[in-house]
């Protein structure tokens, strides 16, 4: 157990040989092929993912969910593992890592508590990676810092009660007044809404211009006129704190803009991008939890004379849950690989996360149908796991706009 942290201290600091090293134009069956090949030090960062998830994760788990209660000290250790920055270079506090050992501690954690992994899929591939992609220097140094080493965790707030999969209908204005913006405005369905310090907000600047006139600003909590609004009662990911966000005329200093003048909506949609590979990441895990527990259920309960895996009708559940994770799976590691190798990410991405979520949500619901009334009972776990799942098919992109994404692109060829 002493030894679990310095799996990625170990890591920290020296760069992993990423599968593939680095190479431009993989084809894709050699990805394919390549996908269940991961480093020794991959294999280590799983485990650690795994053990974390064990033994801090999984014992609250159903207190969390129930009490609707963010799992901070869960975070802070999480922080402490690297799991906070995994992707961001270690000179701005983070693992240095790529997308793959970020996408194999995303599926552990998923398999046992999807509210926590949340916060890492936000706090890593929306926000750390928007900062160190687009940020300036001095905005690193003062923000992604923080946010890679676990010091505080960040929020991304792009959606609007009127702006949810119409990203460009955004509402929230930032009006230009000489050395500072004002920004004024609601955000909705804000992930870490109440436990971020460091918030991403996407706002108009000039409407005139439609997604042109679109900027991206760091807001930090407290400053005046920010106002954190109303908690969400939400079906799954319980545990984790999704608020609405008030804008009063609060003042932004200039140099907290991202980019150049009217870059926001690119930000945004690169961003989401890569953040599509980690929820994509999240629905693997928790169709992958839930289909472990079914198998187990499966061999140790009995009915009409033996163990129900015996019975072909849930033999059948068992071996189509399994198929369905297996080609999710291979989705998902070549859609982080895409990216580890400088490829295009943005329709793998889609296509993983669109399949993904389906088999999350198709699995859960087996794996609950398998357990018989103990599913339906909350110490079994599957009935949570198919709650959070939903959600994998809604946020960061429902499926519907993966699927314009992916159509949009095979139709230009
Ligand atoms: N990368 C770079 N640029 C992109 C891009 C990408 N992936 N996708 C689009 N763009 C660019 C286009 O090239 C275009 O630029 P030009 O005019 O210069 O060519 C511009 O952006 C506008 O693109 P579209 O005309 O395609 O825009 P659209 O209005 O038709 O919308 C969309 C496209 C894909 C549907 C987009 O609106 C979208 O992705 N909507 C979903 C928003 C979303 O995912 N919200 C999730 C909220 S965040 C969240 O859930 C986080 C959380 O807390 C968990």
């Amino acid at each position: 157990i002493l030894l679990r942290p310095c799996y990625l201290l170990y890591l920290c600091g020296m760069k992993i040989l990423i599968i593939g090293g680095g190479n431009m134009g993989l084809t894709y069956a050699r990805s394919l092929l390549r996908a269940h090949l991961t480093t020794e030090e991959q294999l280590m960062i799983q485990q650690a993912a795994r053990d974390f998830a064990q033994n801090d994760l999984l014992p609250e788990v159903i207190e969390r969910d129930d009490a609707q209660r963010f799992p901070a000290e869960e975070v802070k250790k999480m922080g402490e593992l690297g799991f906070l920055g995994m992707m961001v270079d270690p000179k701005y506090g983070g693992s240095g890592l790529d997308t793959l050992s970020y996408v194999l501690v995303m599926e552990e954690l998923s398999k046992v508590d999807a509210s926590c992994s949340v916060v890492v899929s936000v706090n890593n591939s929306l926000v750390c990676y928007g900062l160190e992609q687009y940020g300036t220097e001095a905005q690193k140094k003062k923000y992604l810092t923080r946010l890679a080493s676990g010091e505080c965790i960040g929020a991304f707030c792009l959606s609007e009660p009127e702006a949810g999969s119409d990203a460009t209908s955004q509402r929230t204005t930032a009006i230009d007044k000489g050395d500072h913006y004002v920004i004024n405005g609601t955000k909705n369905w804000i992930t870490n809404g109440s436990s971020a310090e460091i918030y991403l907000v996407i706002a108009h600047t000039d409407k005139e211009k439609g997604h042109k006139g679109i900027n991206a600003f760091i807001v930090e909590r407290g400053m005046d006129g920010f106002e954190i609004g109303p908690k969400e009662n939400k079906l799954g990911i319980r545990g984790s704190d999704t608020h609405s966000l008030i804008f009063n005329d609060v003042k932004v200093p200039k140099e907290n803009r991202i980019g150049e003048d009217g870059f926001g909506f690119k930000f945004a949609m690169k961003t989401l991008s890569g953040g599509r590979i980690g929820i994509a990441a999240q629905a693997l895990g928790i169709a992958t939890g839930a289909y472990e527990l079914a198998l187990k259920y499966s061999k140790e309960r009995k009915a009409f004379g033996t163990e129900i895996a015996n019975h072909q009708a849930i033999a059948f559940k068992l071996a189509d849950m399994h198929v369905s994770i297996e080609a999710a799976r291979l989705l998902v590691y070549k859609a982080a690989m895409d990216k580890d190798n400088g490829e295009n990410y943005d329709i793998s991405g889609a296509m993983a996360k669109l399949y993904a979520s389906k088999v999350a949500m198709d699995v859960t619901v087996e794996a609950v149908q398998v357990h018989g009334g103990n599913g339906f009972v909350k110490d079994y776990h599957v009935e949570r796991l198919m709650r959070d799942a939903k959600i994998t098919q809604i946020y960061e992109g429902t499926s519907e706009i993966q699927k314009i994404v992916i159509s949009r692109s095979i139709i230009k060829g």
